[in-house]
């Protein structure tokens, strides 16, 4: 139903922190003091009794998240003042999203004499979990719910393999619960294809409640933490440690400083580091260098970086002289200008490089290079390369070290979709 008359009353999103009153906003407190109305699942509504002496109290079961909204929104419809509760932060995984989905769909739109909504934020249980355990959040992290009840698992999946590859430190909500025991054990195997097995791993349970528990163990030991519902488990980074029953994951100080404050070579203080946004094409530059047979494909695996970023740290409005390889940058409505280059040459060799380092290297007359309507190919008959030409995003010139000429295609995110490389054939001696 939409275009309802809003309602006159107010709904308040109050998060209540991880259970402890000490760790209550006084904000939250006092929403939850000015409601006359309040709503919440009831293990969140037993942990503030005092507060709710006098008041219509409605507890819900865990998975009754639509009717606790439903209720606040007729409470306040019928113009009374409701709290309707979270732990944590009512925005992190808690009411606060699912209360403004339902009433704008109920056409609520914000406007005076509509009914007010306010989020109260709380202390969310990934920064209550990290106090506990030490300093574990202090570099970039991503929150990632095992819960299956709304996100399809494939997606859950993708998110632990992008955090494993970001070198994030991982806070998992809803790990388990009663039916979901296999999720944990899962995540653990998608992570451990990026990270150490002796990566640090906190599970800490009903964190500033009374049956407070806290695990310290590595993921390579995981699936034996058997986490609740009420747990929430931390995974560090590559540079977490846990030192003296801490855990912790520096912010780089010591990379950057001697003992005694002073910048490490290369470095300077309150300056990006050499390997800043701006210094990193220098540093790779230098390390092609001082390689005794450079490659730029060596160079893209070590620093770990897109081709098509490897291809712009040695274009030639950048690179020194002496740098070994380089590219100019060529716009997709120029290439077809290119590609009749190439074919001009005698024979080009094309390769293809596959996302897990498999090659496919082919040798064809240059003329075998077509290219019309949507479709690049190269060779004919059994021994085709086809591109799809929607998914060509740029090209680069190369050149190299031995007369290499190259010209390379590369997609949206940086990647490598095809490398055509001009053959020199050698006059034979004699
Ligand atoms: C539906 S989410 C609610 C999150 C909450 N809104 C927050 O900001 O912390 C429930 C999950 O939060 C985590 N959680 C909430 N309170 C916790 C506590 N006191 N100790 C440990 N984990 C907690 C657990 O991972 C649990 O499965």
């Amino acid at each position: 139903m939409t275009g309802d008359v809003a309602p006159p009353g107010r709904i308040l999103l109050v998060g209540i922190g991880p259970g402890d009153p000490a760790h209550m906003t006084a904000r939250a407190r006092e929403a939850i003091t000015e409601a006359e109305v309040v709503i919440g699942y009831q293990t969140y509504l037993k942990l503030i009794p005092e507060l709710l002496e006098g008041k219509t109290v409605i507890g819900k079961a865990m998975t009754e998240e639509l009717d606790r909204v439903e209720a606040a929104w007729e409470a306040a419809r019928a113009g009374q003042v409701v709290a309707l509760v979270s732990s944590g932060d009512a925005g992190v995984y808690g009411m606060a999203g699912p209360t403004y989905e339902f009433i704008l769909q109920r056409g609520w739109q914000g406007g005076a004499g509509e009914g007010e909504v306010e989020v109260i934020p709380g202390a969310s249980a990934l920064s209550t979990c990290a106090a506990l355990v030490g300093a574990p959040l202090t570099h970039d992290f991503c929150t990632i719910s095992l819960s299956d009840l709304l996100t399809p698992w494939p997606v859950i999946a993708r998110r632990l393999d992008a955090a494993g590859r970001g070198d994030f430190v991982t806070i998992l909500y809803n790990p388990a619960s009663k039916r979901r025991r296999a999720h944990i054990a899962r995540a653990q195997e998608i992570l451990l294809r990026h990270r150490d097995p002796d990566t640090p791993v906190a599970v800490v349970r009903s964190a500033y409640r009374e049956r407070q528990q806290i695990q310290h163990l590595t993921l390579e030991a995981l699936h034996e933490a058997e986490p609740s519902m009420l747990s929430t488990v931390i995974i560090g980074n590559r540079s977490t440690r846990f030192e003296h029953g801490r855990m912790v994951t520096p912010r780089g100080y010591t990379a950057k400083y001697a003992e005694g404050g002073t910048p490490v070579s290369g470095e300077q203080r309150g300056r990006s580091l050499s390997l800043g946004l701006e210094g990193w094409p220098v540093v790779l530059r230098q390390w092609l260098r001082e390689q005794p047979s450079p490659s730029l494909e060596a160079a893209a695996e070590h620093f770990d970086i897109p081709w098509a970023e490897a291809l712009a740290a040695v274009a030639d409005d950048v690179a020194e002289p002496d740098t070994p390889f380089m590219t100019s940058r060529i716009e997709v409505a120029d290439l077809p200008h290119h590609l009749d280059e190439c074919r001009q040459w005698p024979r080009l060799r094309a390769v293809v490089r596959g996302p897990a380092g498999t090659r496919m290297v082919c040798s064809v007359a240059g003329a075998g290079l077509r290219h019309g309507g949507q479709t690049l190919v190269l060779g004919s008959g059994g021994g085709r390369v086809e591109l799809d030409w929607e998914r060509v995003a740029a090209g680069w010139a190369l050149a190299g070290a031995c007369q290499h000429c190259s010209l390379e295609l590369v997609d949206r995110r940086g990647r490598g979709l095809l490398s055509l490389q001009r053959i020199v054939e050698t006059p034979r001696a004699g």
